[in-house]
């Protein structure tokens, strides 16, 4: 039998390419922002966790523009790759970014304020890979996994349809999101 390792990492790259070759993304993308913000987790959120996506991933400048109109704070981490922990930190308009560790853009902490775990309502988790019960395959730090731990804010992942598949093999140290936002629904993971 193959090792679970390997079959997440299969799952993640059969994924990644057939996100790269999906015609309609600007579609799919305008359809899950447009669910994230009819939802009452957005909605009610005062505080929102988010990353500066990059690459194959969902659009979320978009968003953090929303968030910003409609009052919120956005909040947007920056990871340590010595012990793979993230901290979140305070993103306003007009504020100087960084990628110091990899291509990924990070607040600079040097000027950013850091906002506790408990003062996020919302937490936008990045991921590949997902099941309807909400377990991720993300890009394999963990980082989401360790910090997620003891959040007991609202979790939502952006997943368009070909990003979940019926089988996810979770791990004890995996934890799964609330709702998952697709192009075609939202997707309550109902887990306890
Ligand atoms: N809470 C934790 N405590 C200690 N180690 C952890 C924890 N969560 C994950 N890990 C370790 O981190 C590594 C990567 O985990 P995993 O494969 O689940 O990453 P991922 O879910 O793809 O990443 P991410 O959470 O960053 O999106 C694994 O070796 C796992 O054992
Ligand atoms: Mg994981």
């Amino acid at each position: 039998m193959e090792s679970l390792p390997f079959i997440k990492e299969q799952q993640r790259k059969n994924t990644l390419q057939r996100w790269k070759l999906i015609m309609n993304r600007k579609f799919i993308e305008h359809s899950i922002h447009t669910k994230l913000m009819q939802t009452d987790v957005w909605d009610q959120a005062q505080t929102i966790g988010v990353t500066i996506s990059k690459g194959l991933e969902w659009d979320t400048e978009y968003l953090i523009n929303k968030a910003w109109q409609q009052g919120k704070r956005i909040v947007i981490p920056k990871s340590n790759p010595h012990n793979n922990s993230m901290a979140f930190y305070q993103y306003q308009a007009g504020d100087e970014l960084e990628n110091v560790w990899t291509d990924i853009w990070e607040p600079s902490i040097s000027d950013a304020l850091c906002i506790e775990k408990n003062q996020i309502d919302l937490m936008i988790v990045p991921g590949v890979v997902f099941n309807k019960q909400g377990f991720r395959i993300g890009y394999g730090g963990g980082f989401y996994d360790r910090y997620l731990q003891c959040y007991t804010g609202a979790t939502v992942s952006l997943a368009a349809d070909f990003q979940i598949v019926e089988t996810i093999i979770p791990e004890t140290h995996d934890k799964p999101v609330d709702i998952l936002i697709s192009n075609f629904g939202k997707i309550y993971c109902n887990h306890t």
